[in-house]
């Protein structure tokens, strides 16, 4: 039997489900929907999930401002529905991880409620509270990080939005009252939480101001418009500057160590990842995190074969420090960032946009064939692209719309320039509903109604589910493929990974290597047929596993790689 845990071995999908599948035909996604889905996610090959918060919320930052830590949002159903989701799953193979959102609660939370009605209630120390803003520290999405409480005469510290009013975590109360929710969930059987903005838990205890002279509306316009490579290597030093005080704080491995002990409670190798790229969370291998994100990854404009390399060659160093045990974690997209297909497309990086098809191709099989966990983002899979929304009022996203109104009213930028960069930085354009057929709404929602987000209309261009299903050679049926190599290599997923020919500029290459299988992954990024010699390596032969380009040759000496081929042999 394998030594490794159902977690290294899956492959994740993110749900984000107010925009994954509608039910009941009200214009936003729900369990209904989602339960109807389980085969769908079943046969693209998945083998887990990652559910955005699907708690009741009042939507100011989309579900991340929980109001009922133990309950599901009525526009999404009930308890029982996300039982049947849950138990659907486990009975299909797939796992179920939750959205843990630790740092803060809504502002509608009864422990908020609770807290900010007096000084001397019950909760009174459950937030961080101040009788004055005592330093310019800014939220990361709306201005002034300490908004004040008439009901009580205070202020009170948020990282995000106001209406997300950060937990007092040195309160043992407060650790107790979460564990305790998380424990809720567990019981029912999910298998792990993804945590939520874990380096915001902590604050400096000095309080110590940060150093730039603008204040957060400052920043981004500056981001903005800062065009020479001095100007954006000055917006990467502010932007560290701003936070460095409000982030990564001590005590967050103390906590993460008490969270870890909660999930061992339970059997069954219950997990957590991070939202973090920090690998030292992941503790001693066995008393942290599972697993963290590799964010550095996809931190470029163009995913190239020499970025993926120099990438792996510092994650898997960072890693080997940190523990044997220490396990990767793939990704190239989210709900908080721009959809893989248009970020990496070829014309945005001076290519031409006949080939965003085939990039979208290798990048998925750079996520597949590295070694550590994938997680996938829902609508990938059919190549779902940015949907700008250029009319301001349209935009849910309100870290966008209230950069807008600061643009407008305070920065005196002229409303149409204000609207295509609310537009560009609003996370609603990666966010819209999954097109699922090529029918009004994209099949989302019926005609009539209003989606709560915009479909893109590119549903009408093939950009569909029920579509691609049946084209053998749509974007859709190369996920499943790919999906199923990938389960079918165990290289693919225990092996370790070693670079060769690492030289070459256009041909991501590299071994996939267990003391049984032995697998050479090549991802030719150029529109160029390229020659690639194996003659001196020992190779007997090489089954072809895997070709986009319909190669069968097992002759390594002068290998021809086609243009964006995708080659995965096993060698002898
Ligand atoms: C995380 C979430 C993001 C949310 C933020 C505040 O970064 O991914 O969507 O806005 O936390 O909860």
């Amino acid at each position: 039997m394998s030594a490794f845990k159902w977690w290294q071995k899956s492959v994740f999908y993110q749900i984000y489900p107010r925009s994954f599948a509608d039910g009941n035909g009200d214009g936003i996604g729900d369990f209904k929907g989602m339960n109807g889905k389980l085969d769908y996610l079943m046969d693209l090959g998945v083998d887990a999930v990652w559910l955005s918060p699907h708690f009741p919320s009042p939507m100011v930052d989309c579900g991340y401002d929980i109001s009922d830590y133990e309950n599901v949002a009525p526009e999404y159903g009930t308890l029982d529905e996300f039982k049947t989701f849950l138990n659907g799953a486990h009975a299909r193979g797939m796992h179920v991880i939750l959205d843990l959102v630790l740092n803060h609660t809504s502002d509608a939370h009864r422990w908020f409620l609770e807290s900010k009605s007096s000084c001397d209630n019950p909760k009174a120390d459950w937030y961080v509270w101040v009788d004055t803003p005592p330093n310019n520290w800014q939220s990361c999405f709306d201005g002034s990080a300490w908004t004040y409480a008439p009901e009580r005469g205070q202020f009170y510290y948020h990282y995000f939005m106001r209406q997300q009013p950060d937990l007092n975590w040195y309160n043992p109360e407060v650790r107790k009252a979460m564990w305790d929710s998380a424990r809720f969930w567990l019981e029912m059987g999910v298998d792990g939480f993804r945590l939520d903005a874990i380096g915001t838990i902590y604050e400096d205890p000095k309080l110590t101001p940060h150093t730039v002279a603008m204040d957060l509306a400052g920043l981004r316009h500056f981001s903005d418009i800062a065009k020479t490579p001095a100007e954006r290597v000055l917006v990467e030093q502010y932007w560290r500057d701003m936070f460095k005080y409000q982030l990564d704080q001590p005590g967050i491995h103390e906590l993460m160590k008490e969270l870890r002990a909660v999930l061992d409670e339970y059997e069954g190798d219950r997990m957590l990842v991070g939202e973090d790229e920090d690998v030292t969370y992941q503790g001693n291998g066995e008393d942290e995190l599972s697993m963290v994100f590799n964010f550095p990854l996809m931190r470029t404009d163009q995913l190239t074969p020499e970025w993926v390399r120099k990438n792996q060659k510092e994650r898997i160093t960072a890693l080997a420090k940190v523990s044997p045990q220490a396990w990767a974690c793939n990704t190239l997209g989210n709900h908080d960032c721009s959809r893989v297909y248009t970020r990496y497309s070829a014309s945005r990086n001076g290519g031409n946009v006949i080939h965003d098809a085939e990039l979208a191709r290798l990048n998925l099989a750079v996520i597949l064939t590295l070694r550590g966990t994938p997680f996938l983002y829902n609508g990938e899979e059919i190549g779902m692209t940015d949907t700008l929304i250029p009319d301001p009022f349209k935009l849910r996203d309100t870290m966008a719309t209230w950069y807008y109104d600061r643009l407008v009213n305070e920065l005196k930028v002229e409303p149409l320039q204000a609207a295509l960069r609310a537009a560009a930085m609003s996370r609603d354009k990666n966010r819209t509903p999954l097109q699922w057929r090529n029918t009004f709404n994209g099949g989302f929602c019926p005609t009539g109604v209003t989606p709560w987000l915009p479909v893109n209309p590119n549903y009408a261009e093939g950009i569909n589910v029920q579509e691609q299903e049946k084209d053998p050679a749509s974007l859709l049926t190369f996920y499943r493929h790919l999906l199923r190599v990938r389960k079918a290599t165990p290289a693919l997923v225990e092996g370790d990974y070693r670079p060769v020919h690492e030289t070459v500029k256009e041909v991501l290459a590299f071994l996939r290597s267990t003391p049984e299988q032995k697998v050479l992954v090549l991802l030719n990024f150029s529109e160029k047929q390229l020659s690639l010699d194996f003659s001196d390596r020992g190779i007997k032969s090489a089954r072809v596993i895997f070709s986009s380009a319909g190669q069968a040759t097992s002759g390594l000496s002068q290998f021809m790689i086609n243009p964006f081929e995708i080659w995965i042999a096993e060698l002898k």
